[in-house]
């Protein structure tokens, strides 16, 4: 028997085909599918040219290029611009290279899908917040690419009502694993070592309500 292999496209489809005795069928679609991948991986890739930090200077707002966030209430939503945006500003006939790389392969935005299961740009509209207090430092960005997207502590001056029920669920879908890391096994004999070095280290996903079934009255000291 030989192992099973593992084809891997563009990092999230995966296709796994056994390739066993009676498997003829199944091993020529993966050969296949391997010269169709190893050609995808010749074509040079086409990566837009563009850089916010420039496009800020000009001072052209948010909503020129992203008017659509102002509606959104998915974050699947594509809030990206298309090449028509562009030629709000720049003349259709200048050369191809000026915003593409490779021309002849151009399109397919990498965009950060599934960051957070729920966010509705359009109820987030107030004087209170900009574009960037959110998206911090995408001003002095000079290439396209990469990710500028807001961390939860960010989201907590205004979400903090910690003891509502499926508060978490809010943002986050109710499959989702969100417990962290460091809550193994040993976490209810170890999480106060924690605490106690870093104050504030708990307070993001848990009120005091919580520590007070096991830590009589409001101190965390037996
Ligand atoms: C609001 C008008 C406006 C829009 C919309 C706009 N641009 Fe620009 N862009 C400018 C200006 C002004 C410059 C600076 C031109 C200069 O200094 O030569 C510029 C410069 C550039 C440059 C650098 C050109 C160079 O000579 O180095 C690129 C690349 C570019 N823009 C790409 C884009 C892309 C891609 C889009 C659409 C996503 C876009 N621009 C949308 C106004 C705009
Ligand atoms: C001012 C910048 C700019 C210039 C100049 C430009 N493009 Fe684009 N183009 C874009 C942007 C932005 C997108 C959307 C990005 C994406 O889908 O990856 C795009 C997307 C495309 C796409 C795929 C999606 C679609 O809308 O069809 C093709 C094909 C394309 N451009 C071809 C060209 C060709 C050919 C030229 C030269 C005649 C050209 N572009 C000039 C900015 C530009
Ligand atoms: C309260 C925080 C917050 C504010 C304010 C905010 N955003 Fe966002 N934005 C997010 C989050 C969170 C995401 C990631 C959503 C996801 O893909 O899961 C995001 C994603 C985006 C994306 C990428 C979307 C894509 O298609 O990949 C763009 C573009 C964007 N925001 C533009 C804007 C603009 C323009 C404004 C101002 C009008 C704005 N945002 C205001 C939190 C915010
Ligand atoms: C002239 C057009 C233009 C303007 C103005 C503009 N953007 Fe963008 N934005 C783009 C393009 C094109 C992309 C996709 C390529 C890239 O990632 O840079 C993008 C991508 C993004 C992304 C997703 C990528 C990331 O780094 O997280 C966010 C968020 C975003 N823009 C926010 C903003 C905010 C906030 C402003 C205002 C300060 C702004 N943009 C102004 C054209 C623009
Ligand atoms: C400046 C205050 C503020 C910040 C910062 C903020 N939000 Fe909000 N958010 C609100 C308000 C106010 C509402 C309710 C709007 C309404 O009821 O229409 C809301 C509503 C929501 C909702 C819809 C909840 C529901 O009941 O349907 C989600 C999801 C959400 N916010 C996610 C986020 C995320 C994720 C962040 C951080 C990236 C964030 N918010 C940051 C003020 C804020
Ligand atoms: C107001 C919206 C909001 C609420 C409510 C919220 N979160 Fe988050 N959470 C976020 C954002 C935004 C991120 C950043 C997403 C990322 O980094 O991929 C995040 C990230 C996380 C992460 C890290 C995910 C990773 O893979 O790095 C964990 C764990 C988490 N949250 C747990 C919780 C728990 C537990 C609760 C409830 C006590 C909660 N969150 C409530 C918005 C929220
Ligand atoms: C399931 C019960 C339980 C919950 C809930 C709980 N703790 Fe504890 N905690 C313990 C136990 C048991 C110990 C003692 C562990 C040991 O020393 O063996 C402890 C020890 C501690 C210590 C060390 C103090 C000392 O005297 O040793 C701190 C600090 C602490 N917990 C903080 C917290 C905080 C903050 C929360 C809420 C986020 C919390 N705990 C929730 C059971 C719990
Ligand atoms: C990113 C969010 C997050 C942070 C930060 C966090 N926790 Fe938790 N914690 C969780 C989640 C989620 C659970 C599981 C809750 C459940 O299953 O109902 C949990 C469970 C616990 C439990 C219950 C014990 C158990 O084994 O079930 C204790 C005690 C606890 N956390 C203490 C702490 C302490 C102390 C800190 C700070 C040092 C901390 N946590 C930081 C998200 C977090």
């Amino acid at each position: 028997m030989k192992k099973p292999v593992v084809l891997r496209r563009s990092g999230s489809q995966r296709m796994r085909a056994g390739a066993g005795q009676t498997m003829k069928k199944k091993l020529i679609v993966l050969i296949v599918l391997v010269c169709i991948v190893s050609s995808r991986a010749q074509a040079p890739m086409d990566t837009l040219i563009f850089s916010h930090r420039l496009h800020s200077e000009v001072e052209a707002g948010c909503s020129v290029c992203h008017a659509q966030a102002d509606s959104s209430l998915q974050p699947s939503d594509n809030l990206l611009p298309e090449m028509e945006t562009c030629c709000g500003c720049h003349d259709r006939e200048t050369a191809c290279t000026l915003c593409h790389s490779n021309p002849d392969h151009a399109g397919g935005y990498a965009r950060s899908l599934r960051y957070i299961a729920r966010f509705p740009h359009s109820r987030h509209r107030s004087e209170k917040i900009t574009c960037v207090s959110c998206h911090q430092g995408i001003e002095t960005k000079e290439k396209s690419g990469g990710r500028h997207l807001p961390s939860m502590e960010s989201c907590r001056q205004c979400h903090q009502d910690l003891e509502k029920p499926d508060f978490c669920c809010d943002c986050h879908a109710k499959v989702e694993n969100l417990r962290p890391a460091d809550h193994g096994p040993d976490w209810r004999k170890g999480h106060g070592m924690i605490q106690t070095a870093d104050k504030d280290s708990c307070s993001l996903c848990h009120g005091v309500n919580q520590c007070l079934p096991c830590h009589q009255q409001n101190r965390l000291d037996h």
